[in-house]
């Protein structure tokens, strides 16, 4: 007589170690039947237009927004719900995150979304806010990081960071690793040449002397370069979501 016959059913009820068991072989089928697939796909992510790795100066200042802890107070992922998408703009695609490692979607709304916050103020009026929030939104709970213009950027070690990003996915090439600090320079530096940079990562890119202080690379930089970015990567004008992925 099996367990599985109906007459011993009560075996497994009356037994927690037997229904234990009985739950864990249950559930997992449950879960490989979902995860199972995922591991046979190249990739979950469908392709958008428009998307590139972070340059460097931007991608030092995705760590110094980690680093200072901004996604405790701000989210970056605007949901398909009408209030968010008439605040915000286009919901946050899956393809808007794939260069993000770790992703910054976020769990808590202290202040706004910054997903599309990219252009939406000046570099000028962000140096105000960060220097002091309340000088340009009196009400303001958010804390200042004035000391971010005080600090140079630290990116003794920018080749290593772009060398991980690879191993996780993000698909720098050699030569951006072997001019990272080149790169990183010219983005902040608008009476220099940008070419390479552009080249590289396309003449979309902004170069501007974003943190306003032209003698020297600081973590405002870096901060404001990053933020002035996001959102702003992916065309929303000719994005279509139903076309095949080539199209987009
Ligand atoms: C304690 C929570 C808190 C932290 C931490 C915080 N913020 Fe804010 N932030 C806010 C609040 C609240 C607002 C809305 C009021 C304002 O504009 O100052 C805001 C507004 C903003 C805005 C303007 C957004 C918009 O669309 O108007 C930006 C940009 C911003 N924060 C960036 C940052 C960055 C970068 C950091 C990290 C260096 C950071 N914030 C850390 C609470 C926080």
């Amino acid at each position: 007589m099996s367990i599985f016959s109906w007459k011993s059913h009560g075996k497994l009820e009356r037994h927690s170690m037997l229904l234990l068991i009985g739950i864990v072989i249950v559930v997992a089928i449950g879960g490989l039947v979902e995860v199972t697939p995922l591991f046979f796909l190249q990739n979950t992510i469908e392709p958008v237009r428009g998307m590139r790795p972070y340059t460097p100066l931007e991608l030092e200042g995705r760590d110094i927004y980690i680093r200072e802890g901004c996604y405790l107070c701000h989210s970056q992922m605007i949901r398909p719900l009408r209030d968010e998408v008439e605040r915000y703009g286009h919901y946050s695609l899956a393809a808007e995150s794939m260069y993000d490692h770790p992703f910054q979607w976020g769990s808590e709304r202290q202040g706004p979304d910054l997903a599309r916050v990219g252009g939406k103020y000046s570099d000028g009026w962000h140096r105000d806010h960060l220097t002091d929030p309340r000088a340009v939104v009196p009400e303001s709970i958010m804390p200042p990081y004035k000391f971010l213009a005080e600090h140079d950027l630290d990116y003794h070690d920018l080749q290593d960071k772009l060398r991980a990003q690879r191993i996780v996915g993000v698909p720098y090439t050699d030569e951006d690793i072997t001019n990272a600090v080149a790169d990183l320079q010219a983005q902040d530096d608008p009476t220099g040449s940008a070419a390479g940079l552009q080249k590289r990562y396309g003449d979309k890119v902004v170069v501007r002397n974003f943190g306003g202080d032209p003698s020297r690379v600081t973590e405002m930089d870096a901060l404001i370069a990053y933020l002035q970015m996001l959102g702003t990567l992916v065309d929303f004008a000719t994005y279509k979501a139903d076309a095949p992925a080539n199209q987009r």
